[in-house]
Order: structure tokens, then sequence, then C-alpha cells
């Protein structure tokens, strides 16, 4: 028997808390858990190099099927020899499989059976993605862990809608698993779907564990719903996963909601959030979310954030990095996105340890209390 592409060593659970800390084996080496993944949608994440990423310790991003298949085309990724030597990442990558991105990006799209009808985002064409079509472009890609093509409806959805979505998403995985045709090099991971009904989670997760997939990922949350509702979710959603596989939350990424998510047994995190505000000059620090651009950073020429001792903290004033933002300078965006990321990398170091010690509800109380949370 070879090894399977995905094995989660488990390492400890935390006593206090139930949080898990482990290790995710892959086909390019191992990762950390729980860990929060930075989006590269475009096979780069926005402003940083595969050696800023390493510097600032992650171990494993996340890009985007779709946005590939449309450019440059998973055949040109393919020739390069893969994502990897594409993008020069060495490291882990897992790669979303289209189903989310169809459904926020494109328009009239048309849900069927066999697959989704709907129109490209860039030029208007008419296009098609289905489980078998989302396997053969992930397979190309050769990510390490792919994901199953999936419905994710909006929210809130109907229970009767969400049971029809569920079943669907459930045919869906077992069409990706039998397209699949690297299983030895790339794990498939199954999306659990639900909405906030008890028992369409339990339906759509124990379809999905039958089928043994290497992972799985709870999806359809995020999406517009309160956090007590995701956080609610979660407490019944995870006992439901198998123990010794990982567990993936996805598009979640607020400090909050990481330190939340872990504690309710999540390994694997990713969002363009930090990203994201990053570069329109939202800075995620040790005092909670500040907007670099506001006037009263006009003249403060202290480090963005006091508590941190990133590259950008160690060497740029907040009144400069404001400077850049405003004359729409290309690295008041790098030196944002740089210090966002380095602080979740090193929140997720801090869960980590947190964990090592069973101190995790501590850690989240001291957390919140600095950051200016309300504990849910
Ligand atoms: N990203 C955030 N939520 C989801 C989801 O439910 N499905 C997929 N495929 N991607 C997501
Ligand atoms: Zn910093």
């Amino acid at each position: 028997m070879t090894q399977p592409a995905i094995r989660y060593e488990h390492i400890k659970t935390c006593k206090q808390s139930g949080a898990r800390l482990g290790i995710v084996h892959t086909s390019h080496g191992s990762f950390e858990t729980p860990a929060f993944m930075p989006v590269g949608t475009q096979a780069t994440v926005k402003t940083m190099s595969p050696e800023e990423l390493k510097e600032i310790g992650a171990g494993i991003i996340l890009s985007n099927t779709y946005h590939l298949w449309l450019r440059p085309g998973n055949d040109i990724v393919k020739e390069a020899g893969g994502l990897h030597k594409f993008m020069n990442w060495d490291r882990p990558i897992l790669t979303d499989s289209g189903g989310f991105q169809v459904f926020s990006l494109s328009d009239l799209r048309k849900i069927e059976e066999e697959g989704v009808y709907f129109r490209n985002h860039l030029n208007g064409d008419k296009l098609f993605l289905s489980p078998e079509k989302s396997i053969q472009i992930q397979n190309d890609l050769g990510s390490d862990i792919i994901m199953a093509f999936d419905e994710c409806p909006p929210y809130p959805a109907s229970y009767d809608y969400m049971l029809q979505s569920v079943d669907r998403t459930t045919r869906w995985a077992k069409r990706c698993k039998e397209a699949h045709q690297r299983p030895e090099e790339q794990g498939l991971f199954g999306i659990v779907q639900g909405g906030e009904f008890e028992d369409l989670r339990k339906r759509s997760a124990e379809a999905l564990v039958e089928l043994d997939l290497p992972g799985y990922a709870v999806g359809g949350l995020s999406v517009g719903e309160p956090k007590d509702v995701m956080y609610r979710v979660l407490e019944f959603t995870t006992p439901l996963l198998p123990e010794n596989k990982p567990r993936y939350l996805m598009g979640v990424g607020s400090p909050d909601a990481l330190i939340e998510g872990a504690i309710r047994g999540i390994d694997m995190f990713d969002c363009v959030l930090p990203t994201r505000i990053a570069r329109n000059g939202t800075l995620m620090t040790s005092q909670g979310r500040l907007v670099i651009k506001n006037a009263q950073y006009a003249r403060d020429f202290g480090p963005l954030d006091p508590n941190c001792d990133c590259y950008a903290c160690k060497n740029y004033s907040r009144a400069y990095v404001r400077h850049l933002l405003r004359t729409g300078e290309i690295f008041g965006l790098r030196l944002t996105t740089y210090h966002n990321l380095y602080f979740l990398l090193r929140l997720m170091e801090k869960v980590r340890q947190a964990i090592r010690e069973d101190r995790l509800l501590d850690f989240r109380d001291e957390f919140f209390e600095q950051y200016g949370f309300n504990k849910p």
C-alpha cells in the first residue's frame, strides 16, 4: 500500500478547550495545525513573493480552480509543470473547486444535476463547470489538496432548498471521487453543507464520511449569518467528522473566528480578509483594527502595531505607510499585506502554543480583551 496523499498526525487535544494540535503531511511537505492559509487566487498571494511568505511562516496557501481555469488556463499551468513550479512555491497548496466562485462571481447561473451553467465574469462567455471538470482542472494544477465541487447556497436558504442542495452536493462529491486521477499525490476533501439546519449537516456529513475521503471541510458558513449561528453550526458539525482526518472551515479569517473555530475542533482556515483589508488600508493589530489612512496617523511616527516585530513594523511608521497608501504607492500595499499576514500567522502560532499548554480558553479571553471583542 502506498502512502496516502494526505495524513493527519494528531499531536494533542487541549484539555481546557478541546482544540486539536496536529500536523498535516502532504506531497509537498507538512504544516502544523490549526493553520491559516493565505489566499493566492491568481497563483500569487497579492503583493507577496513566495520567499516573503516563507519568511513569515506560511505553511500552506490556497488558490482557485475557477480563476486559473479562465486565466491562464489549466493547460498552461500543467505545461509549466504544475502550479507549484509555475508560481515557484514548493510548500503545500490547496485549491478550492470553483463551486463557491461560480456562485459568488458569475451571474446567470443555472444549476442542473450535471453541473452549473454560467457566464464568465470577465468577458460574458457561456461556461459550464461540473464535478468532473473541476477535478480535471485540479488534477492539471497539481495542488496537494483538492476540493470537491459543491453548491454553497446563500444565507438564509429554505429548509427545502437546502435539503435538495445537500443531496446534490453529496452526489457531486461521489462523482468527484470517481473522476479523481491522482489520488496518490492529491487528497480530495469533501465539503459538508446544510446551512444552519442540524439534521441536514448530519445528513451531509454522514454521506460524505461514507466516501472515506482524506479530509473534510465545513462549507456554507461566513456567508452573512451571525457569528453565533456559525459557532453553533460548528459545535454540532465537527463532532460528526472523523478524528483522524483534517477539518477545514472555509472562508473564515477574522481573528475571533479563527480562535473560536479552533476551540470547536477546526484544523484549517482560509480567507481573503487579511490581504483584502490590507489593500484598502486596514491593519489587524494587537489592539484591534486600525484604519491607517485616518488623519490621526499623519504625524504618528510609531510602528503599525507596537506589539509586532514584523519587517514592516520594525522599519516603517504609521505616518509613512499612511502616506504611501494615500499616494497609491505599491510599496504601501506590500507593507500592510505583509503585516496583516504576519499578524494572523503569529496568532495561529499562539493558538497552537496555547493548545500545547492546555490554556486556549484563557488565551482567547486575554486576546479578546486586548483586541476589543466580546465573548460569544
Ligand atoms: N469558500 C467559502 N465557503 C465555501 C463553500 O461552501 N464551498 C466552497 N467550495 N468554497 C467555499
Ligand atoms: Zn507588523
